[in-house]
């Protein structure tokens, strides 16, 4: 069964805002896992639960094709408004049903997006259209990220924890899989070259509106937002308010550090 809860255009037109790009370390590490275990030539690459595109269009000069999959339409034709990467493809549709042919993929990636897949029927379709010794990475951060400006850093995390404890009535099962980092799904991978690392920490500097952005992207929120959008909308507000006050700042364009954790699956192929 699909998880339909990405499907709104107005939920698509946020995440084109302000999802983040994976970091540099991510991509770092995923090509140099690929160029070891497998090598050229890098003709396709397949990037599940595509969303609006980041990670996608990370990879573009990378490969000669790349394909980008999301089951939801709207993301798909979000991604496509974004002009200039002539060598990438979107398609709507599930992880679990791929449309390529068997052994013609060279990787296969997935941001913040596994978690969501159907493990049994995704590992099969994975393992059917890899390439021998394609690689596959499996990819997110974990939503305990810490906010740092000057010395107020401690208390705009407190800020972000007071809403994610509001939200978390309206959290799916699934984001447990994400808590989890994939252990389950990365003990599922019928493959016996693979390895799991729980924590990359990344900086990255970003806007006030950024993070009050990614926050309005999240499931979570999206939930609150069905049931009750007016407390949905003071929550946004209040939270904007408070994070600004406390870094006595009124532009919301002023800039911040936030630190994530991102924790990544990576499995071979057999040849
Ligand atoms: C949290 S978003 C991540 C999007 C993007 N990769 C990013 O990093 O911003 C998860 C995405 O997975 C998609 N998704 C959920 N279940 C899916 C499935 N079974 N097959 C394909 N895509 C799926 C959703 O529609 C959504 O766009």
């Amino acid at each position: 069964m699909s998880f339909r809860l990405f499907e709104e255009k107005d939920h698509a037109s946020l995440y084109q805002q302000y999802r983040l790009t994976p970091a540099n370390e991510l991509k770092e590490l995923i090509l140099q896992y690929l160029d070891k275990k497998k090598g050229p030539p890098h003709e396709l690459v397949v990037d599940l639960g595509c969303g609006t595109g980041q990670n996608t269009r990370l990879l573009a000069p990378y490969f000669q094709k790349v394909v980008g999959i999301d089951v939801s339409e709207s993301q798909v034709e979000e991604a496509k408004t974004v002009p200039g990467f002539t060598n990438i493809t979107y398609r709507a549709g599930p992880a679990e049903e791929l449309p390529f042919p068997d052994g013609s993929v060279d990787l296969l990636t997935a941001a913040s997006a596994a978690h969501w897949f159907d493990a049994e029927p995704f590992l099969k379709e994975a393992a059917r259209i890899l390439k021998p010794r394609g690689c596959m990475a499996l990819f997110g951060y974990a939503d305990n990220f810490t906010l740092h400006y000057g010395s107020c850093g401690d208390r705009l995390s407190n800020i972000y924890e007071e809403m994610k404890k509001v939200l978390l009535p309206y959290t799916s099962s699934k984001v447990a899989v994400s808590n989890s980092k994939l252990r389950d799904l990365y003990e599922a991978i019928p493959f016996p070259d693979k390895e799991r690392i729980e924590v990359i920490p990344v900086k990255e500097e970003v806007t006030v509106n950024n993070i009050v952005g990614l926050l309005k992207t999240y499931s979570t929120f999206q939930a609150y937002h069905r049931a009750d959008p007016q407390a949905a909308a003071t929550l946004i507000e209040s939270t904007m308010a408070r994070f600004l006050q406390e870094m006595g700042v009124s532009s919301t364009e002023t800039k911040l550090e936030i630190r994530l954790e991102y924790f990544c699956v990576l499995a071979c192929k057999p040849q």
